[in-house]
């Protein structure tokens, strides 16, 4: 970004920003991309060192403060933290990027780790766009970016409970952008294609071609404001494309075809 952009980004949506899912991959990226912006930060997540070691090192290299929150946001409570413990801040950028996915055969799901997924995927995002949002409309601007993803848009079988958490984050965050629009805050859906990261250990996946999380960070931060979707990374971009001219079906077939290539080892 150009100074005069940042300067601009700042004016909006600064000077504090919160962004959960901060201890690791996409979540971490934005953070410090936010940080060489000239952003304060209040990090969640539930990994502490984790999130005390990139308040550490934002801190040492782009000398702005930082604030830690650990809080687990699958349950009520560790929402409610987040929001206790940032009432006293100028918060104007609320980025949330902690989620998780799940993958293999539905019938051979974990029903209370695909519940925690909703929980996290789903309730968070809710209940803190809805606070952040009515303290965004007393201060009279405000940005809020969801992580949506590219599967998003259809059905995807061998993660098909991950895609529906991502549908209802796209359907949210469109539907807000003109709600919200009229009381001055930009909200943006953000649909990365695979990014290397914690995401696949964690839904036991093995991913093919990935991109990082550096390299999708700034294209995210860019277009709020400007666009209510975007697709962020190059392989993101021909993904979409290849995708986007065949019927809703094809796209399932398509999807379960590569999903279905991301878990073969499971099966
Ligand atoms: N990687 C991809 O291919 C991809 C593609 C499209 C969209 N996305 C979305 O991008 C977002 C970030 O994913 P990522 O790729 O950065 O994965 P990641 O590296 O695994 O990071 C996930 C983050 O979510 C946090 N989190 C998970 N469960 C949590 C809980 N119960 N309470 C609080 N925080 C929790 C984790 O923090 P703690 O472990 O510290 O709690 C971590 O910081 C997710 O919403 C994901 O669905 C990812």
């Amino acid at each position: 970004m150009k100074l005069s952009e940042k300067n601009i980004f700042l004016q909006k949506y600064g000077n504090w920003a919160v962004v959960t899912g901060a201890s690791s991959g996409i979540g971490r990226a934005l953070a410090i991309e936010l940080a060489k912006i000239g952003f304060d930060l209040i990090l969640v997540g539930r990994n502490q060192p984790s999130l005390a070691e990139l308040g550490q090192k934002i801190e040492n290299q782009y000398f702005s403060q930082t604030k830690i929150i650990v809080a687990d946001l699958s349950n009520t409570g560790g929402n409610q933290q987040v929001l206790d413990k940032t009432r006293d801040l100028p918060v104007g950028l609320l980025v949330l990027s902690a989620g998780f996915g799940t993958s293999g055969l539905f019938l051979q799901g974990d029903m209370l780790e695909e519940s925690e997924m909703i929980d996290v995927n789903i309730l968070s995002p809710l209940i803190l766009s809805q606070a952040f949002a009515l303290r965004f409309s007393e201060r009279g601007k405000g940005g809020i970016i969801f992580l949506s993803s590219i599967v998003a848009f259809q059905g995807v079988p061998f993660a098909a409970n991950y895609a529906a958490t991502k549908a209802y984050i796209q359907t949210l965050a469109e539907g807000l952008q003109q709600e919200l629009g009229q009381n001055r805050i930009d909200v943006l859906a953000a649909c990365p294609g695979p990014v290397g990261s914690g995401f696949a250990t964690r839904a036991k996946m093995v991913m093919g071609k990935t991109l990082t999380p550096e390299e999708i960070a700034l294209p995210i931060l860019s277009a709020l404001g400007k666009k209510g979707t975007v697709f962020p990374g190059t392989l993101t971009k021909i993904l979409k494309g290849a995708l986007w001219f065949l019927p809703r079906w094809g796209k399932v077939r398509v999807m379960g075809m590569v999903m279905g290539g991301f878990t073969k080892h499971r099966r």
